[in-house]
């Protein structure tokens, strides 16, 4: 049974839900994490919502096998393809999830012109098509799904040509249309804020959902009474089911700490060893 000492169990299908951890760390430093980052499969966008529910039910056993108390989704593209299933699946634990931040988007837009960056499998999942529907009321919204970013940030690029490249391919047409907000729906998208801000300028408002996700979390273990009451920085524990010294060196640039990193490996889809 996990307590108030057990860990947050938090995954990503790589480095993107480190985005959510470091809003995480910002608010409740004292509360042990153990992160997955699936990254022997990233990117997740382009596969098949099957698959992905797979990959995030093997992934939720191991986070639960570790003793974790609250499941942290912090992906949006697992979040559409798997939480409804997770959530059933798994009823004795509660889950945090992501969707695109369409609502305080909607809220504060004055041109009335959105733009939204996620992955292919967001854009098709019915959480968007039920966030659009009860949000997005009067407002215009314009997607992308920015090809081959996700695999540039698990690079570590976080500047380059290629990167720059593949967000203007994205937001230039947006730009044309008068968007005033850019929606971030994909948690790797975070660190690459700089790089957006100079290419849409100051007026445009870039929304990411991580900070609210970390409220939410908290509110939750509050709610539950297994909030953490041991005082300081607590331990993360990293797991990868890629290379271990490649998610280590992304660490002290997207966390600004830096952490072992252990490595797992997959039995099949929906089992880790
Ligand atoms: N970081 C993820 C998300 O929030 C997944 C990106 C991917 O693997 O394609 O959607």
């Amino acid at each position: 049974m996990p307590s108030k000492t057990s860990p947050i169990g938090v995954f990503d299908s790589g480095v993107g839900g480190v985005s959510v951890l470091r809003a995480m760390r910002a608010l409740m430093p004292e509360e042990p994490v153990i992160y997955f980052g699936d990254q022997g499969h990233v990117p997740y966008g382009p596969r098949s919502m099957e698959q992905i529910q797979n990959f995030s039910e093997g992934i939720t056993k191991f986070l639960l096998d570790h003793d974790s108390k609250l499941i942290v989704v912090a992906c949006n593209t697992a979040s559409a393809a798997a939480l409804t299933f997770l959530r059933q699946r798994f009823s004795f634990v509660s889950f945090v999830g992501m969707e695109p931040a369409v609502k305080p988007a909607a809220e504060t837009t004055i041109t009335g012109r959105v733009g939204v960056l996620a992955t292919p499998a967001t854009f098709q999942g019915a959480l968007y098509a039920s966030v659009v529907e009860r949000f997005a009321a009067g407002v215009e919204l314009f997607q992308h799904t920015c090809p081959g970013l996700v695999t540039q940030i698990e690079k570590g690029e976080l500047d380059s040509v290629t990167t720059r490249a593949i967000l203007e391919d994205a937001l230039h047409p947006m730009l044309e249309k008068n968007i005033d907000t850019v929606v971030l729906g994909c948690t790797h998208y975070p660190f690459v804020i700089p790089l957006i801000e100079q290419i849409v300028g100051k007026n445009v408002r870039v929304i990411d959902p991580a900070p609210a996700v970390a409220k939410q979390a908290k509110r939750l273990l509050e709610t539950a009474g297994i909030k953490n009451q041991t005082w300081g920085r607590a331990h993360i524990r990293f797991f990868t089911s890629g290379t271990p010294p490649e998610m280590k060196s992304l660490l002290p640039v997207l966390l600004g700490e830096t952490g072992e990193v252990e490595s797992v490996a997959w039995k099949n889809d929906c089992e880790i060893e």
